[in-house]
């Protein structure tokens, strides 16, 4: 497991139930327990109070919670701390982060890549944001401390959010804290931890058999003229909080013995399978491409001087490849627009035809149109709006007699959507502008699965 972190994630919606103190205590005691096993700490709240507790006086920082966001490794961000605990310095900068954060699954990838070994804890906002979602998807164990009905009852999303995900909700552990024993109640929940329980339980939630009392030594340990916030383990012996710590970090300690795979490894091996599939998956999408322009049959092998700027794929998937930037544009000019096509390379009207179809895609689609057979050519804006559409008679030669020549529309119209004279096939023909310095990136998994949407969009569409 080493390089591979467990990950705990302290979470609750509710504010002030003791997330950070079970944080950074539960380092601690970790530590304690276990001298040789690395602990580590992060919190994603906007607060200080890990850098106050473990960071030696004037200690350089090296980078922090934001950095790691932004993709520096985690190791490298890690900082020892007191107490051997160690820990990457807090930002004040999340909250701006927060919107640049793509899906409830950045921290697991980063947290799979981080090379941190041994337990780490992460300290969460009182909020479900997708800061705390990402922290919570990336976690072996989450322990949400509740206090009271109201946070009890703040649970529910967690669990819903795990229902909604497909995660295992046997990871998610309620543990009633700041318990005041002198809350005594009459009937058949004598006390607070009772009644919490017994409501957690009723609710279908796990709930830790160990609980965190309320304690005025622990709510001072914040309090004093150094300004700094002290361990329980060091500063509140002889208090019942002592030693359910010491029992808190030892189930934590024997869940992690017995876990062999944490799931940062898990995930690291599945971003390995997906790496693989997608890879598959982009080589199956280049063997079928049409080595040449459909066009003009020029070799279509990337060199320079080959200005490819369309792909055209058939809805069933049976044809695809690229189109020459000059093939495509005289197509449209002759046979679409009636335009001479033999204008001059760097004529205005040209290249401003030239630019503005790169900001249009184009279905084309085979009609029986009584006697003649006719191809309906439509023309899109890359957000989807129909601009125009037409239909066209289908013929295998255009001109007069004399100046005969072959109809490019027949050309690509029998090469993608098959023999027009047969029957007719419920297929059309998708042509789309590509990055001319770049026209594969099309097939790549991000950017095909938009294509793929748009060719779904628009089979819906037609008919
Ligand atoms: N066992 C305890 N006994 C008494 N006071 C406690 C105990 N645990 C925590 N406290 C106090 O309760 C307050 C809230 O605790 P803490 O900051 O850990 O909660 P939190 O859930 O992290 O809050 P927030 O949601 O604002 O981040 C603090 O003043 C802390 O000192
Ligand atoms: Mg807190």
């Amino acid at each position: 497991m080493e390089n591979y972190p467990y990950v705990i994630t302290i979470s609750s919606e509710k504010g002030g139930v003791g997330k950070t103190t079970i944080a950074t205590n539960l380092a601690i005691y970790l530590k304690a327990l276990s001298e040789d096993l690395p602990v580590s700490i992060f919190s994603l709240d906007n607060h200080f109070t890990i850098d106050k507790m473990f960071a030696f006086k004037g200690q350089p920082v090296r980078g922090d919670v934001a950095d790691l966001l932004l993709e520096t490794r985690g190791s490298e961000l890690l900082h020892t701390g007191q107490f051997g605990v160690n820990y990457i310095p807090s930002s004040s900068q999340l909250a701006d982060l927060r919107n640049s954060i793509k899906g409830p699954m950045v921290l697991a990838r980063l947290l799979a890549g981080s090379c941190i070994s041994g337990i780490l804890i992460v300290d969460t906002r009182p909020e479900l944001d997708i800061l705390t979602q990402n922290a919570l998807y990336a976690s072996d164990r989450v322990i949400i401390p509740v206090k009271d009905m109201p946070s009890l009852e703040n649970c529910r999303n967690i669990f819903d959010l795990f229902d909604k995900r497909g995660l295992d909700k046997k990871s998610l552990s309620l543990i009633p804290c700041l318990v005041d024993a002198r809350i005594k109640f009459n009937g058949p929940f004598r006390d607070q931890k009772t009644l919490l329980r017994a409501y957690a339980t009723n609710r279908g939630y796990r709930c830790s058999d160990i609980f965190i009392s309320k304690s005025p030594k622990v709510e001072g340990l914040n309090t004093n003229p150094e300004g700094r916030i002290y361990p329980i383990l060091t500063h509140a012996r002889g208090t019942e909080v002592y030693n359910q710590f010491s029992n808190l970090a030892r189930q934590v300690l024997q869940e992690y013995r017995q876990t062999d795979t944490p799931r940062s490894l898990l995930f690291q091996n599945w971003l390995e399978s997906e790496e693989e599939r997608k890879k598959e998956a982009y080589e199956s999408r280049l063997s079928r491409l049409k080595p040449d322009c459909l066009l003009c049959n020029h070799v279509l092998s990337g060199e320079q001087g080959v200005d490819v700027s369309y792909y055209y794929e058939t809805s069933d998937g049976a044809a695809a490849g690229f189109l020459e930037e000059k093939c495509f544009t005289d197509f449209l000019l002759s046979a679409i627009y009636n335009l001479d096509k033999k204008m001059d390379a760097d004529n205005q009207v040209r290249l401003m035809f030239q630019d503005s179809s790169r900001e249009s895609f184009f279905i084309l689609k085979t009609r029986n149109n009584g006697e003649e057979p006719a191809v309906e050519f439509s023309r899109y804006t890359l957000k989807g709006t129909l601009l125009a559409r037409k239909l066209y008679p289908l013929r295998e030669y255009e001109g007069r007699l004399l100046s005969r020549e072959k109809s490019t529309l027949h050309v690509l119209v029998s090469e993608t959507l098959g023999d027009y004279r047969g029957p007719i096939r419920d297929t059309f023909l998708l042509i789309h502008p590509v990055n001319p310095k770049n026209p594969h990136s099309i097939l790549h998994e991000d950017n095909y699965k938009t294509f793929n949407r748009l060719m779904h969009n628009m089979a819906e569409g037609s008919g």
